[in-house]
């Protein structure tokens, strides 16, 4: 088959780093010949990239590989070739038993690798039934590989700038899927930043497992700390709006409180994981403050940038969790006000902590607490949402809407708002348009140019 005719099909699981590395092993092949497609049947080269965090989302990779196993038997009736491989944290975390369950994959790798994809899927042909299995950790070879970012961009684009995590909750996998903390030097960052921008990006969410914990290289040798590299992305001309996420409470320094007073390009949105409510909670997480703590760093962060928004992710159900625990998770968020949330039953991973409490809360009770969690969330959300009715926002439009006559995204607090042009011309996709609000809803703002 000549070089240039490949096809590929990526599939992204779980959180927007995982969205990032997709688009850039789509570009490491896109110099090999391979061009991506939305139709898994199409592809010769099929990459699912997974996402360990909670059981039901690794479970989901092998029915998807189950799906995959017909196809490619179809495929090969019709005398195609596909190659299947699993990527992201679900391979790191189980490399080798991944081929033992599914012998239909040929290719596991880590997301520390994937720089190496022409190598692997090379020896993986070579290697046959045998498959190939790569789960190395190390960053700095990765980012230093990587082509430069493809000509075209989106309008609201992802950067990596740090990877992994020290923090250990006694919960979470990820410190062991994605290694220690790593954090991209700033010239680098940089240098990313401005070719999203010279493809056609307005606003870039810089990403990190815990990216305020970045201390990276800057320009002039010195760690630089987020709220640093912040000032210095602020600069690039064109580049109307930053975001960054996701936070750990511990890591809000100085420096990243007066960046939200002080750069007007930082969107004022905030997702600031807090998990539970309850000091016996956190301190059983490993989370390292407590429930004052993370009361005073909001207030700080407000006083900050009065209209903060803040999100924030949440468990429920953790081993040991008592009524009186959850109720102070319930007053914790009916006095911090969040314009939204994740919510999430606790799920016991293998190799962490806290899977080998034995105090584990039973199914129902977590079923309870995650519906009422997320009664007091969604009300919240609702009543934020429609505080903004009859006013003006600025819009990021970068999707197409409903109808030829809609144009959806991102409001500067992360709402999705639902633009409609009755009258007038569209848009093109990627302007910063300003709106008026007509409705808040649950999920959404609807809106209409402004007059
Ligand atoms: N069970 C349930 N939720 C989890 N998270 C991380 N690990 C687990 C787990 N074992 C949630 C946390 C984290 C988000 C990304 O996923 O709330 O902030
Ligand atoms: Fe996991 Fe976040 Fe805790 Fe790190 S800070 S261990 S990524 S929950």
């Amino acid at each position: 088959m000549p070089l240039q005719d490949k096809k590929l099909f990526v599939k992204s699981y779980g959180c927007q780093m995982n969205v990032y590395d997709s688009d850039r092993m789509a570009e490491v092949l896109a110099e090999r010949g391979y061009a991506v497609t939305r139709d898994a049947a199409d592809a010769d080269l099929v990459i699912l990239n997974t996402c360990h965090i909670r059981e039901k989302a690794a479970e989901k990779v092998y029915s998807e590989l189950g799906r995959l196993r017909e196809l490619k038997a179809e495929r090969a009736a019709r005398g195609a070739e596909t190659m299947i491989a699993v990527a992201g944290c679900v391979a790191q975390a189980e490399g080798a038993e991944i081929k033992r369950r599914s012998p239909v994959v040929d290719l596991v790798f880590g997301p520390q690798t994937y720089h190496a994809l022409p190598e692997m899927i090379e020896r993986a042909r070579v290697a046959g039934r045998a498959g190939v299995v790569e789960t190395d950790l190390d960053v700095d070879e990765k980012f230093a590989r990587l082509p430069a970012r493809a000509a075209r961009q989106n309008v609201a684009a992802f950067l990596t700038i740090q990877e992994g995590c020290d923090k250990f909750c006694t919960f979470c996998v990820v410190p062991y899927t994605r290694g220690a903390e790593y954090s991209r030097p700033v010239a680098a960052i940089e240098a990313e930043a401005r070719r999203l921008v010279e493809g056609g990006a307005r606003e870039i969410t810089l990403l990190g497992q815990n990216v305020n914990a970045y201390h990276g290289e800057g320009l002039d040798g010195e760690s630089w700390s987020l709220g640093r590299l912040l000032r210095q992305l602020d600069a690039i001309k064109g580049l109307e709006r930053l975001r960054y996420t996701t936070s750990h409470p511990l890591d809000v320094d100085d420096e990243l409180i007066a960046a939200h007073r002080d750069i007007a390009s930082l969107m004022p949105f905030l997702h600031l994981p807090v998990q539970s409510g309850s000091d016996r909670i956190l301190a059983a997480m490993n989370r390292r403050h407590s429930r004052d703590q993370y009361r005073r760093i909001v207030e700080r962060l407000r006083e900050a940038r009065p209209d903060l928004a803040l999100s924030s992710d949440f468990i429920v159900g953790f081993p040991g969790e008592s009524d009186a625990d959850f109720e102070d998770t319930l007053d914790l968020v009916r006095e911090t006000g969040f314009a939204q949330a994740y919510s999430f039953k606790y799920s016991a991973r293998p190799g962490t902590p806290a899977a080998e409490q034995e105090d584990q809360v039973p199914e129902d009770v977590k079923q309870e607490r995650l519906a009422a969690l997320q009664d007091l969330l969604n009300s919240q959300q609702l009543a934020f949402n429609r505080g903004f009715e009859g006013r003006r926002l600025s819009v990021l439009l970068d999707r197409p809407g409903r109808t030829a006559r809609q144009l959806i995204g991102r409001s500067p607090y992360m709402q999705a708002v639902h633009v409609d042009f009755d009258t007038g011309d569209t848009p093109p996709r990627g302007a910063l348009l300003e709106v008026a609000v007509t409705r808040g809803l649950a999920n959404s703002l609807a809106a209409e140019p402004a007059a």
